[in-house]
C-alpha cells in the first residue's frame, strides 16, 4: 500500500474512532438507567428518613426499596412543588429571587429533584443494593437539631383529651437554676408526648402534637411583664431560632422560664406531653454589640380575605427608625396563607430581599448566613406582600366560601413578619459594611443585594478623629 492510503486508512480508523466514542458518550446519560440504590436512596438519606422512618414524625417510613417504590409519583410530585405549599422537604424559601445565603438550608438542588422525577418516570427500578450507602444513625430520644443544647428546660406536664376544643392556657414558671448570666445564641424548643406509638400515623404534622403554638418569657420570678425577656414563640413544625451571633440574648442569673400561654388542641386522641427548651450559650465572657431593633412588621387589622379566591394580596409598610440589620425572615398567615415577600425600598432602589411559600401547617424561618443578613440603612422602607389563597385547593382552608378578617384562631388571619433583627448605632452600621467588604472581597461594581450603602465606603468616624489628629499635630 503506498504510504499515502496507508496514512489515510489510519486517519478514517482515527475519525471513526473518534465519532465512535463521540456518538457513545452523546448517548450516555439516557443509558444510566437511575435507580434507587446508586441515585436515589443517597438523596432520601440524607434530606428525608429523619422524619420518614419508624417512630419519626412522617406519616410514612421511606427507609428501604419496598416501602418507597409505591410512593415514587407522589415523591416526584411532592418533591417538584419546590417551595409551595406540600413540598418535601417542608422548607419554602424561594430561589431565584432574593437573598439565597441561609444558614439551615432545607432545599433539594435541582439536580436532585431532576434525578426523582426521573427516576419516577422511568420506571422506579431499586438497581443494585449493594450500592445503597450507609443509612445514617438516628437518635430515637427526639435529638435536638442543633446537638445536646448547654441546659434543657423542661416545663410541667399537660394533658389534653382527644376530642377536647381547643383551649388557651398559662403555664406554671419553671426556674433556670442558672447562678451566672448567660448569653444564649441559640434555642431549640420542641414537644415531647406519649402519642408517638399510638395509630395516629397518615395524619399532617399538626395532628402529633397537642401544643399548637407557646408563647413565653424569662424573667425574676417577682419580674413585672414590662422586665422580663421575651422569646420567640414555639409553634408547631418550627425550627431552631439561632440568633445574630453579635446580639446573643441575655438569660440572668436566677431567672424562671414563664410560660404566658399555651394554644392546645386535640391530636385526636388522650395525650400527655410537655415542652422542652433547648438553649444554646454563648462563652461565660460574652458581650452582645448589638441589641433587638424596635420596628414591627405587620397589619393586624386590614385583612379582608374574600371567599373561593386565589392570590388574593395583603401588604404593610414600615420606615426604619435606625439602621437594621434583618437576621431572619420569617412569615406569619394563617389557614389561608400560601407565600409572602419581603422588599426593601431605599430612596429609588427596590430590592426583593426574600419570598417563601407558607404553610400553616409548618411555621419556617429562614436565617440568613451572616455576611448576607440585610443591612439597611434608617429610613428605609420594608414593605411586605402576603399571599392568600382562600380557595378548595388549599388543604390548609376548611371552608373556602368564607370571608374572614383579621384574628387569633387559624380560619382567621395574620400578617406578620416574626423575624429578629438587630438595630446599629452609626459606627456599628458603617463597621458592619467594612468588614462585609472586606470578607466578601467587593470591588465598587459590585451589588450585594440588601445592603444598599454597602459599596459606598463611608469612612469610619473614629477614623476621621484620627485623620483630624494627625491633621492638628501637622
Ligand atoms: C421535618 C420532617 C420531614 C422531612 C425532612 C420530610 N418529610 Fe415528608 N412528610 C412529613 C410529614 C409530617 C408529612 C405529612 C404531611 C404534612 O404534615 O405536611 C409528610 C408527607 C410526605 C409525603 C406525602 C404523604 C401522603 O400521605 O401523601 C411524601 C410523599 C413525603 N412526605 C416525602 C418526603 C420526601 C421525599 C422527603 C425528602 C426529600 C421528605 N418527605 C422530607 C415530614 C417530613
Amino acid at each position: 500500500m503506498p504510504s499515502s492510503h496507508r496514512a489515510t486508512a489510519a486517519f478514517l480508523t482515527a475519525i471513526a474512532t473518534v465519532l465512535f466514542s463521540l456518538g457513545a458518550s452523546a448517548q450516555q446519560p439516557d443509558q444510566v438507567q437511575v435507580t434507587y440504590s446508586d441515585h436515589v436512596a443517597p438523596i432520601l438519606y440524607d434530606n428525608c428518613v429523619k422524619c420518614h422512618r419508624a417512630g419519626g414524625v412522617g406519616p410514612m417510613s421511606l427507609v428501604t426499596y419496598d416501602e418507597v417504590r409505591p410512593w415514587a409519583p407522589v415523591i416526584k410530585y411532592k418533591t417538584g412543588l419546590r417551595d409551595k405549599m406540600g413540598v418535601m422537604p417542608p422548607y419554602y424559601l424561594e430561589k431565584g429571587i432574593g437573598i439565597q445565603r441561609v444558614k439551615d438550608d432545607e432545599r433539594l438542588s435541582e439536580e436532585q429533584i431532576e434525578t426523582i422525577a426521573q427516576w419516577a418516570d422511568t420506571g422506579a427500578a431499586e438497581g443494585d443494593p449493594d450500592n445503597l450507602p450507609a443509612l445514617p444513625e438516628f437518635d430515637d430520644s427526639g435529638a435536638w437539631k442543633l446537638g445536646e443544647p448547654d441546659l434543657v428546660i423542661r416545663l410541667d406536664d399537660i394533658y389534653v383529651e382527644g376530642g377536647e376544643a381547643d383551649s388557651w392556657v398559662s403555664g406554671v414558671p419553671v426556674s433556670t437554676g442558672l447562678t451566672n448570666d448567660r448569653y444564649v445564641s441559640a434555642v431549640e424548643m420542641r414537644e415531647v408526648n406519649d402519642a408517638k406509638n399510638s395509630s395516629i400515623a397518615g395524619t399532617v404534622v399538626g395532628g402529633l402534637y397537642i401544643v399548637h403554638h407557646m408563647t413565653w418569657q424569662t424573667g425574676a420570678p417577682d419580674a413585672g411583664i414590662a422586665e422580663r425577656e421575651t422569646w420567640p414563640v414555639h409553634e408547631l413544625g418550627r425550627n431552631p431560632d439561632i440568633f445574630d451571633p453579635k446580639a446573643g440574648r441575655l438569660l440572668p442569673a436566677g431567672a424562671d422560664v414563664i410560660p404566658l400561654t399555651y394554644h392546645l388542641h386535640s391530636n385526636g386522641i388522650d395525650t400527655t406531653g410537655h415542652m422542652e427548651l433547648g438553649f444554646y450559650f454563648h462563652p461565660e465572657d460574652y458581650e452582645p454589640e448589638h441589641r433587638k431593633a424596635n420596628f414591627e412588621l405587620g397589619d393586624g387589622l386590614n385583612i379582608s380575605v374574600h371567599g373561593n379566591r386565589p392570590n388574593q394580596e395583603l401588604h404593610t409598610y414600615s420606615v426604619l427608625t435606625e439602621h437594621t440589620k434583618i437576621s431572619s425572615f420569617e412569615p406569619h398567615l394563617h389557614a389561608p396563607g400560601a407565600r409572602m415577600c419581603l422588599e426593601a425600598i431605599w430612596g429609588n432602589q427596590i430590592e426583593t430581599l426574600a419570598c417563601a411559600g407558607y404553610d400553616h401547617n409548618w411555621v419556617k424561618q429562614y436565617t440568613f448566613e451572616d455576611d448576607y443578613a440585610p443591612l439597611l440603612p434608617k429610613g428605609t422602607i420594608l414593605h411586605m406582600i402576603g399571599f392568600m389563597d382562600n380557595v378548595a385547593t388549599n388543604p390548609n382552608v376548611i371552608d373556602p366560601r368564607n370571608w374572614s378578617g383579621s384574628g387569633n384562631r387559624s380560619i382567621t388571619n395574620m400578617f406578620l413578619h416574626l423575624g429578629q433583627s438587630v438595630g446599629l448605632t452609626d459606627e456599628q452600621f458603617v463597621q458592619e459594611m467594612k468588614e462585609r467588604r472586606e470578607r466578601l472581597g467587593l470591588m465598587a461594581n459590585d451589588h450585594l443585594l440588601g445592603c444598599p450603602l454597602c459599596m459606598a465606603d463611608i469612612p469610619l468616624l473614629e477614623e476621621e478623629g484620627v485623620v483630624e489628629q494627625a491633621g492638628a499635630e501637622d
